[in-house]
C-alpha cells in the first residue's frame, strides 16, 4: 500500500516506520524538508511536502497536533474539496490542559475534519502512545493490543484495518464517526490516569464478570 503521513515527529515514525519495516511505500511530509527527509533516511521510505503526503496513495495519515490541523488542512484546499474522498486516518488527541478535551462538547476531532474535508476519515491509532506502536509488535500478556477503528466508510476502514493487522494488532471496528468523539474522550481519560499514575487495568474487572 502507499501511505502518506503528515508530520515527522512521534507518531510519524513509529507508525510509518513499521509500516515501511511491513513493505509499504510511505513518503513522509512536513513542514521541515529536513526533518522529512532525516525521517526517510531513517525508514528506508520517501520524503516529500506536505501537499505530496496528502495526496500520495491509498491513505493518508495526519500525525499533526490537533490545534495545528485545521489551518494546514485550509492551506490544502480542504474548503475547496481538494481532499474530498480521501481517506485520511485521524491519531489526533485534543488534550489539553487538565486532560481535558478542546474540542469541549463539540464535535469531536474527527467530525470536525471530515466535515472541513469531505473525507473519508478513519479515527484510529490514538489510543496509545508511540512507544506501544514502536513496539514489533504491540502485544503483551493478553495477546495483540486492539485498535478501536471508528469510521463511516466501509472501504476506508477495511483499508486501515489492514494497516493495523500489518502493525501485528486487531482491528476492532466500533462504529462510525458519531462513536470517535467517545474513542477521544476515553483517550483522554486514559492519559490522565497514565499521567498521574494510575493504572487504567484495575478499572476492569475480567470480561466473564460483566458478561455471566
Ligand atoms: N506521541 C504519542 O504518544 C501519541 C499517541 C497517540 C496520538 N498522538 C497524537 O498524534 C498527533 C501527533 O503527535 P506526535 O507525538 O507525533 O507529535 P510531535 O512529535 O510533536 O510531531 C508533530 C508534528 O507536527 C508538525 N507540526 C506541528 N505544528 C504544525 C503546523 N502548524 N504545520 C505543519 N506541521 C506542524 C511538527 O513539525 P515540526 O517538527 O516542524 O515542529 C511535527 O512534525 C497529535 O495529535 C497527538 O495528540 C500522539
Amino acid at each position: 500500500m502507499r501511505i502518506g503521513i503528515i508530520g515527522t515527529g512521534n507518531m510519524a515514525e513509529a507508525l510509518g516506520g513499521r509500516w515501511a519495516a511491513a513493505g509499504h511505500h510511505v513518503l513522509f511530509g512536513g513542514r521541515s524538508a529536513e526533518r522529512a527527509r532525516a525521517l526517510a533516511d531513517r525508514t528506508g521510505r520517501r520524503a516529500g511536502t506536505i501537499r505530496e503526503a496528502a495526496a500520495y496513495g491509498d491513505a493518508t495519515l495526519l500525525a499533526l497536533p490537533y490545534d495545528a490541523v485545521a489551518g494546514v488542512l485550509t492551506a490544502l484546499g480542504a474548503a475547496d474539496g481538494a481532499l474530498r474522498g480521501r481517506l485520511l486516518v485521524d491519531c489526533t488527541n485534543a488534550v489539553g490542559p487538565g486532560f481535558r478535551l478542546t474540542t469541549g462538547a463539540g464535535p469531536g476531532a474527527a467530525r470536525t475534519i471530515a466535515d472541513l474535508t469531505g473525507a473519508r476519515v478513519v479515527k484510529a491509532f490514538n489510543h496509545l502512545p508511540d512507544s506501544v506502536w514502536r513496539l514489533d509488535p504491540p502485544a503483551f500478556a493478553d495477546g495483540p493490543v486492539a485498535v478501536p477503528l471508528c469510521g463511516d466508510d466501509a472501504g476506508a476502514l477495511e483499508t486501515v484495518g489492514t494497516l493495523v493487522r500489518d502493525l501485528g494488532c486487531v482491528p476492532l471496528p466500533v462504529g462510525g464517526l458519531d462513536r470517535a468523539a467517545y474513542l477521544e474522550a476515553t483517550t483522554a481519560f486514559l492519559i490522565g490516569l497514565w499521567h498521574t499514575g494510575h493504572d487504567p487495568r484495575t478499572l476492569l474487572p475480567p470480561f466473564e464478570a460483566v458478561t455471566a
